[in-house]
């Protein structure tokens, strides 16, 4: 895949004020007191960022920045301040997006070089690797841009940026070190993710994202790809991956990831199975959506997509802990052959289905998969998937929806949102929800009444994953920057790998 901006992340040992880079960038607390760090660099600058405070031109609040010119008094160019807001509401997220906030800065500056110190305002307080890792993947977080198609690269910005992690003390280097390699195998995974999902549905249709999913297993020495054809499909009796895909001329795909670590995998942790929705275009088929906003349809394949870049970031981790990532791909549209209303459909499990809405795609491509992941005895499985408009009804563009039918998974579902800032929140599912799901004609239908869509969904779901554990992450809302926030420009999120990736990794380390 073309480097759209080849970011390298970097630990340095450096006093402060001798640090040679473009940007040194610091932050700062609204209700931080004096800073160790800050005031030195004060000192040599002749007070200029006191006189800041005192005019009340920076006061540390949450996305505010001021910029100073260093005038040859140290050997940084410029010191960036960032804003980290109260002290007491501080997380590993706001340091997170105070590096990527200043790697859009850095970005938009043009510039080559730029030095994180913002660690250092955090004191203890967090622990040096976690601290490490984030600001790494904010490196990543903040600088990415999607201009892949734009001649010239659209403002003429540069094409890579050095972003270096400094301290002065070597012990602290140290500990920061392993986080930040972490973060940037992370962080690289996360723009991947993102470059995919930017990708028009006439350059990634199934086929396409299955060759892009064996390219990217011939990287990984421990990752098999094997794809089901159309052919395939139909021998396997997958009828609901094959109707949705069958109004396409860009056949439906089952992608298969098959992840074995070098380390054997110690007995408590379970095997894996990630699962998830990749339909490269949702027109809603016969059933279709409405032309306002329809282009972003081409984000429905983002779970699948998270799917694969978090199979890339264990491989590249090399985490011990057996994976399964199966991503069902196909396009949703109308036309002669496509599926309609009405159809009953037997999935790979043998229930039969009643489409009462073709719109309603993503359940019918999840459950073959998800039967699959249930056949292969894994003991965990986790689907992700941009499945339902009601649960971003429910929840806005800030957390995705979480079910499950295991309460230990959903608390370390919910530890590792904390700890990788893409939020959750449980929703419900179970007997009621299911309930509105039973066909009169047939097993099961794919769309209950207007009321609790993702609940039903999800509860739909749940009735293909035989005795496994499972949650269920509804990521509509999530998987798509409408506007620039700190974590950089509008367009595909990567939302899932962050999430993903620190539930293996703590899964391994805990437990
Ligand atoms: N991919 C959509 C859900 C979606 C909508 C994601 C908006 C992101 C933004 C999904 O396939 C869909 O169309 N769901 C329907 C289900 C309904 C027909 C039961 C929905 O939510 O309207
Ligand atoms: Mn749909
Ligand atoms: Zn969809």
């Amino acid at each position: 895949m073309k480097q759209i901006i080849g970011v390298k992340v970097k630990t340095r040992k450096v006093e402060f004020a001798q640090c040679r880079t473009d940007v040194l960038v610091v932050g700062r607390f609204s209700d931080g007191g004096p800073d160790e760090v800050i005031g030195a660099l004060d000192k040599k600058l002749g007070g200029g960022i006191d006189r800041l405070a005192t005019l009340g031109d920076f006061t540390g609040k949450p996305k505010t920045h001021a910029l100073l010119y260093s005038d040859g008094k140290i050997a940084a160019q410029r010191v960036l301040l960032l804003g980290l807001g109260e002290r007491k509401k501080a997380t590993l997220d706001t340091l997170r997006r105070a590096a990527a906030a200043a790697a859009s800065r850095a970005v938009d500056l043009k510039v080559q070089r730029i030095a994180l110190a913002l660690h250092r305002a955090f004191g203890d307080g967090l622990p040096a690797a976690a601290m490490g890792r984030a600001m790494a993947e904010g490196a990543y977080l903040g600088s990415y841009r999607y201009d892949e198609y734009v001649s010239e690269n659209g403002n003429g910005r540069l094409g890579s940026l050095e972003v270096e992690i400094v301290d002065s003390e070597p012990t602290r280097v140290q500990s920061l070190a392993p986080g930040v390699s972490a973060g940037i195998i992370v962080g690289q995974a996360q723009s991947y993710a993102r470059t995919m999902a930017n990708r028009p549905a006439n350059v990634i249709d199934p086929p396409a994202l299955a060759q892009a999913a064996c390219d990217l297993a011939r990287t990984l020495p421990s990752v098999r790809c094997t794809i089901f054809d159309e052919k395939q499909l139909r021998a396997k009796g997958m009828g609901g991956l094959l109707a949705v895909g069958s109004g396409s001329q860009s056949r439906p795909r089952l992608i298969l990831l098959k992840y074995t670590p070098t380390r054997k995998p110690s007995q408590e942790v379970p095997t894996v199975a990630l699962v998830g929705k990749a339909i490269t275009f949702d027109s809603g088929g016969i059933s279709i959506k409405p032309a306002q906003d329809m282009d972003q349809m081409k984000f429905d394949k983002t779970g699948g997509i998270a799917v694969l870049a978090t199979i890339r970031a264990l491989a590249e981790l090399k985490l011990p802990v057996n994976v399964l990532g199966l991503i069902p791909a196909a396009e949703n549209l109308p036309s002669g052959s496509s599926y309609r209303p009405g159809d009953i459909i037997t999935t790979y499990s043998g229930k039969t289905v009643e489409i009462l809405n073709t719109d309603a795609e993503g359940r019918m491509i999840l459950c073959d998969a998800l039967a699959y992941a249930a056949e292969q005895k894994c003991e965990v499985i986790i689907d992700i998937a941009t499945l339902t408009g009601a649960c971003m009804v429910a929840l806005g563009a800030y957390k995705a929806g979480l079910m499950s039918n295991d309460d230990d998974l959903v608390a370390r579902l919910q530890q590792a949102a904390q700890e990788s800032g893409e939020s959750v929140w449980r929703l419900p599912t179970g007997e009621e929800y299911a309930e509105e799901m039973k066909s009169k004609i047939a097993d099961l239908k794919n769309a209950g009444s207007r009321w609790g869509g993702a609940c039903t969904a999800a509860s739909f779901l749940q009735q293909f994953i035989g005795t496994a554990k499972w949650a269920h992450l509804d990521i509509a809302g999530m998987d798509v920057f409408l506007k620039p926030t700190e974590y950089g420009c509008v367009g595909g999120t990567g939302f899932g790998v962050r999430l993903l990736t620190t539930y293996l990794m703590n899964l391994v380390e805990r437990k």
